[in-house]
């Protein structure tokens, strides 16, 4: 791909604005030697006002995120992008998010560009675990566990049984569910559907990868590793 074309569709600005950046010497390699825009040059070898490329596309994050931050584009109020550098909204291919976790739930949250990487993590068939820690207003009635894990739990306008998912009681108000589907508000239903209501939700896993250290709001991408961790557990129930 053409340097103005790269640099543009990672959000630098219209290729008008990139071919200016060009003339004006504002891009260069790591020894600060002008490039042109028809040099070949790795994406890794580019700097632009002595900063190191955004990575190209392929981009997966996760993103802490908090309550109150919405997963739309459009939402008039705040949204998880926000979060992300301007930059990042005007990448071509789009970044995105992976699922969609509500405006009242916080926790690990998923963005990629690549839409098969997206499927691979989203589809029910790929079995990727998604751990949330829920905050009940009553306690726990006992049964909730066997029916979550009967494969047969329907909720209400929805044509087919939910995958078993498996509950873990922390305590008597507190619970663990892993899931390996997303259905719209799919937590907060189901403790509905047994008679609960869920007053905080977060999500601390999905496969194996947990949000470690990274405080509420903050982001970083993810490695091969990262991505591995993804698609290696835990067990999904
Ligand atoms: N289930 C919910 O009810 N909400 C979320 O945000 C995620 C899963």
């Amino acid at each position: 791909m053409k340097l103005v074309k790269l640099i543009a569709n990672l959000g630098y600005g219209s290729r008008k604005d990139v071919a200016l950046m060009f003339r004006e010497g504002r891009i260069t390699d790591p020894d600060g030697e002008v490039l042109y825009a028809d040099d070949k040059v790795s994406p890794e070898h580019i700097r632009i006002d002595d900063e190191p490329l955004d990575p190209p596309a392929g981009l997966a994050l996760m993103m802490n995120k908090p309550l109150g931050a919405t997963c739309s584009r459009k939402d008039q109020g705040r949204v998880v992008y926000d979060l992300l550098p301007p930059r990042y909204r005007l990448r071509d291919p789009a970044l995105s998010t992976v699922g969609r976790l509500d405006r009242d739930t916080s926790g690990l949250l998923l963005f990629t560009d690549d839409g098969a990487l997206l499927h691979r993590i989203i589809s029910p068939r790929a079995n990727v675990a998604k751990v949330y820690e829920a905050t009940l207003a009553h306690d726990l009635r006992g049964d909730e566990g066997e029916l979550f894990a009967s494969g047969s739990m329907m909720l209400e306008s929805e044509t087919e049984p939910l995958a078993p998912a498996e509950l873990e009681v922390l305590g008597p108000r507190l619970a663990r569910l892993t899931l390996t589907e997303g259905r719209y508000h799919q937590v907060r239903r189901m403790f509905a559907a047994v008679g609960n209501h869920v007053e905080a939700l977060t999500r601390v896993s999905v496969g194996a990868l947990t949000l470690g250290d990274l405080a509420p709001g903050k982001w970083r991408a993810l490695d091969p590793d990262d991505i591995t961790r993804i698609f290696a557990g835990p067990a999904s129930p």
